[in-house]
């Protein structure tokens, strides 16, 4: 009989589209060991969902202005498709919103009730006098007790990680109007934590096997003592309490979402009683994959939660992953840091973006991610390496046909070769197993790396003109190694290992295990080629045309204006300093140049949606301009890069440097990079610059 396992990952919120450092630290390692699992025989049940409910989706909604269920649907559509688009597969992706959902919650709280582990108590909790309402933890924001950070949410420091209360927070205020609030008392009901210390201490200590990281973050939990938690919240958008005087109040989101992996079995298998079942089926191991902020509520609380259940299987296994930074600084939707997903698949294949992630999976330490070296390592590794091998190899099998093993006597450094091979093999095999995925994953690129080098050095295309022994001997064992690869690749990289094993013969997925066998080395089809280079770089810094419509004093400035601009189907609003330079009736219907990908900016009082391109010499202020034919809301080109329209902040564009340039005795704005410059142009003509400057001068 197969062996039965459950790989849950955390529940994304529903708040926004998922960036790659969501994907990065839970849901391609996610993935990868799905697929694994499944390859390698096992019966998997997955699941995961929108975490649909909770202050981050009803604070999402206010900024919108749009209901917590249509933010929640919005997003819960965004990322499945992203989910689908990145070959990232579950059995079940739930909504916590749904009625099924609700009902799983009912029924185990209600048992949790029922065995006394949860019960009414008070609760001094923040109340803002202004709204005239109690404040759910996130409503509050302030100083980080534990490391000093000044933007902690009530729920949780960002930067440190530590769990709070709103209560411990320094200087807080109501993020609704910035009161500060006062703290009051209120009924909650509350978990019994505290009365698992000694089983949770065992559970932990029967867990050698767990990643450092997890483990030391338990144990410093652990050791400080669990506290009872409040599990409802004052708050209209959630799941209701089946407890009578709670009816404007309700469950606790975390306390909710983690029910969630059960809704998923149900889900999945379509079968309540059945799921259930399994749940106390404690031969069946659950696998959990998360970012690292997610730790304590997986390897505490919820296996907490299943104690007091009673009867369902505590986590085998808590997976969690470090930060992958991007340039250098944490991926933050907020604070306008990294690309979000459905960006970044605009730009490139899914197989490229899996690549680029595993190669840089942030597993046992942060990790960081540039585009460029993305765009490097997928041209220099996945395409110079394993692509080169596996075309030359291709093409050698295909015009030689079926090489059966009989017919060919291999060399010393062939069989070397082929040891390389099972010994990469079993390694991927084994770190898998131990879900060390960034380990697996880089077996096998240095699988794909020793094998070019391998066809270099072998040389068969040679061998073969003299028809000698060695041609056969060492395509044959090529296309074992290309075999291999394509089996073991079906974790990481789904797509091209698919193409790859069709032309080999094999339409269905291939199982993995150490002795993978290959009696006949034989490419079917004439080989096409696995992948195209990515030639465009990237640039993430939109210019586009805008036409000033009007001109207005800023204010509370005397030396700024706000310019009302005209962007095709949008209309903006900038402030700028150029009330020196140029008078109203001179800027009117001026064609000039914005950044438009800026994050908004207030400037005394007033908000900036973008930032005017010019240059400034001897304190004049020369505007960069677009041709009068160009059509605002027009995006600039810039050489051949690929354009990428993510909202950055003020210190990424400076970054880049632009500059007057001269070109054929004119003076144009262009891009200073690696020595050279760039143009910038807009339907092949080039950008100008109002009045007279000198080159080599910084646009800003
Ligand atoms: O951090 C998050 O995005 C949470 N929504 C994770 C929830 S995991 C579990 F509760 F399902
Ligand atoms: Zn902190």
């Amino acid at each position: 009989m197969k062996e039965k396992v459950f790989i849950f990952v955390a529940l994304p919120y529903a708040n926004g589209p998922l960036h790659l450092g969501h994907i990065a630290g839970a849901y391609l390692p996610y993935d990868a060991f799905r697929r694994f699992m499944i390859l390698t025989g096992r019966e998997v049940v997955s699941a995961s969902g929108s975490d649909e409910h909770g202050t981050p989706i009803t604070i999402k909604a206010m900024q919108e202005g749009i209901s917590p269920k249509e933010i929640a649907t919005k997003f819960h559509n965004v990322n499945s498709d992203i989910f689908k688009r990145m070959n990232i597969e579950f059995n079940a992706f739930i909504e916590t919103s749904s009625d099924l959902h609700k009902m799983v919650v009912k029924d185990f709280i209600t048992k949790l009730i029922d065995k006394g582990y949860i019960y009414e108590g008070n609760m001094i909790q923040p109340f803002c006098p202004h709204d005239n309402m109690f404040l759910p933890d996130r409503y509050v924001k302030g100083k980080c007790p534990k490391c000093g950070y000044e933007n902690a949410r009530g729920d949780q420091c960002e930067n440190c990680g530590a769990t709070l209360e709103p209560s411990e927070l320094i200087n807080p205020v109501c993020i609704l109007d910035g009161y500060t609030p006062e703290f009051r008392e209120t009924k909650h009901l509350f978990f019994k934590l505290s009365s698992f210390q000694e089983d949770m201490e065992k559970f932990i200590s029967e867990r050698k096997y767990w990643r450092d990281n997890v483990l030391k973050y338990s144990r410093n939990f652990i050791s400080q003592g669990l506290k009872d938690r409040p599990i409802t919240r004052d708050l209209d958008w959630g799941v209701d309490i089946p407890f009578p005087g709670y009816e404007r109040k309700k469950i606790y989101v975390w306390f909710e979402a983690l029910i969630g992996y059960i809704t998923g079995t149900v889900q999945a298998l379509n079968d309540y009683n059945g799921a259930l079942e399994h749940w106390k089926d404690k031969k069946i191991r659950h696998y959990y994959f998360m970012g690292k902020d997610n730790i304590p509520f997986h390897s505490i609380i919820w296996p907490a939660m299943l104690m007091a259940e009673g009867e369902y299987t505590l986590p085998y296994y808590v997976a969690a992953n470090e930060y992958l930074n991007f340039q250098g600084e944490k991926f933050s939707k907020s604070g306008g840091v990294g690309i979000s997903m459905p960006k970044l698949l605009e730009s490139y294949n899914s197989e490229y973006i899996r690549f680029g992630v595993f190669y840089n999976l942030p597993e046992g330490h942060d990790s960081d991610f540039s585009l460029e070296e993305f765009q490097n390592k997928v041209n220099s590794e996945l395409i110079d390496k394993f692509g080169n091998f596996v075309n030359r190899a291709l093409i050698l099998s295909f015009k030689k046909g079926k090489i059966n093993r009989d017919q060919i006597a291999q060399s010393q450094r062939d069989t070397e070769a082929e040891k390389f091979m099972r010994d990469s093999l079993k390694s991927i095999i084994n770190n898998m197993e131990n879900v060390n995925i960034r380990e697996a994953f880089k077996v096998w690129l240095e699988l794909a790396r020793y094998s070019n080098i391998y066809i270099t050095e072998r040389k068969p295309w040679e061998a073969c003109k003299k028809d000698d022994a060695n041609c056969l001997a060492s395509i044959y064992t090529s296309m074992k190694i290309v075999f291999t690869l394509a089996v073991s690749g079906q974790i990481f990289l789904p797509e091209t290992s698919r193409k790859l094993l069709s032309w080999l013969g094999y339409n269905e997925p291939v199982m993995l295990h150490e002795d993978l066998d290959y009696p006949v080395a034989h490419v079917l089809q004439k080989p096409e080629k696995l992948f195209e280079k990515i030639m465009s770089k990237s640039l993430n810094v939109s210019l586009k045309v805008a036409r000033v419509m009007d001109v207005m004093d800023h204010p509370n400035a005397e030396k700024l204006y706000l310019l009302d601009l005209d962007l095709g189907e949008e209309k903006r609003r900038i402030i700028s300093g150029i009330k020196d330079s140029y008078t109203r009736d001179a800027l009117v219907n001026k064609k000039i140049v914005i950044v438009s990908n800026l994050k908004p900016a207030v400037i005394r009082g007033e908000k900036s949606n973008g930032m005017l391109l010019a240059a400034e010499e001897d304190g004049k202020v020369h505007l960069v301009l677009a041709p009068e034919e160009a059509i605002p809301g027009s995006e600039i080109k810039i050489g051949d890069y690929n354009i990428i329209n993510e909202e950055i902040s003020i210190e990424e564009f400076k970054r880049h440097e632009i500059v007057t340039y001269e070109k054929d005795g004119d003076i144009i704005p262009a891009l200073h990079e690696n020595n050279s410059f760039i143009p910038l142009t807009i339907n092949g003509k080039n950008l100008t610059i109002d009045g007279k400057v000198s080159k080599g001068i910084r646009i800003k």
